[in-house]
């Protein structure tokens, strides 16, 4: 693993921030051996015929809600026996260094709370919790598959957001604040491609933030960004922080 060089005054201006926001995608869990959204489903055999974009849909789930709710049942198993890794103990690291930090993510896996981030916007809501298709409520899934609410005989779903669907309310109005209320702004792990998440990255730079772009490959946030670390999450962000925030 080649050492990671973190410009001086990348590192300067982490140490001299009071207000820091980061978003992470899939990315930031690859190296806990959750697949990425987009690159998930090479090789994960039964599920790979289906394109996660089409099952991640309510109507999929009207038309078949037990080919969805199983689908995600086995994504709950991969998150499950998934560990949070140093990518998410960097950022959980750098909300104890900073004055006010959000962490923003599109992730649903619960691994940064699982590495121990306390204030996580999650954007797109937790495959871990169940809730009720029809009412929202949050229930306990049983046996069968899918499970029925116990009050209204409705599917329950996975608490997490679908395509075409609303974002949880308040998330996307506390992570545009907190966008255009940092100094600096890292995006680490997520192809940039999915609205309205996307769309923070600019918001951030445009308010005055220093823009950081974590990835190993080019994304549309890299035109924007004043530092653009190439490299895995879990490698460049302990390197980040240890450079600001030098252990010791
Ligand atoms: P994607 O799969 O679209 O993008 C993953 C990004 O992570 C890519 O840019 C990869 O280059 C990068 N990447 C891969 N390994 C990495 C590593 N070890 N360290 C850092 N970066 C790495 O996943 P997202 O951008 O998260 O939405 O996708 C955003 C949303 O699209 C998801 O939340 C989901 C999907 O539709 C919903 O489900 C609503």
């Amino acid at each position: 693993m080649g050492r990671v060089e973190i410009p001086q005054e990348l590192a300067g201006a982490l140490r001299k921030a009071r207000r820091v926001a980061a978003l992470t995608g899939s990315g930031v869990s690859a190296e806990s051996g959750v697949p990425t959204f987009r690159d998930a489903y090479e090789g994960s055999g039964l599920w790979e015929r289906f394109d996660p974009e089409e099952l991640a849909t309510p109507e999929a789930f009207a038309r078949n809600p037990k080919l969805v709710w199983e689908w995600y049942s086995w994504r709950r198993e991969l998150v499950a026996g998934a560990e949070p890794n140093p990518a998410h103990r960097a950022l959980a690291e750098l909300e104890r260094r900073v004055p006010l930090f959000t962490l923003i993510t599109q992730n649903v896996d619960g691994l940064h709370r699982r590495a121990g981030s306390e204030n996580v916007i999650e954007l797109h809501g937790n495959i871990l919790r169940t809730v009720c298709s029809a009412e929202r409520t949050p229930q306990e899934p049983g046996e069968e598959s899918p499970p029925r609410c116990p009050r209204c005989g409705a599917p329950l779903r996975p608490d997490v957001v679908w395509f075409g669907e609303a974002l949880p309310p308040g998330a996307m109005e506390a992570a545009s604040e907190a966008a255009r209320g940092c100094e600096v702004f890292l995006c680490a792990g997520t192809s940039g491609v999915v609205y309205p998440a996307a769309g923070l990255p600019r918001e951030a730079a445009e308010s005055g933030a220093l823009l950081v772009e974590v990835n190993p490959e080019p994304t549309p946030v890299t035109p924007l960004a004043e530092f653009v670390l190439r490299g895995r999450a879990g490698e460049v962000l302990p390197a980040l922080v240890a450079a600001a925030f030098p252990p010791g």
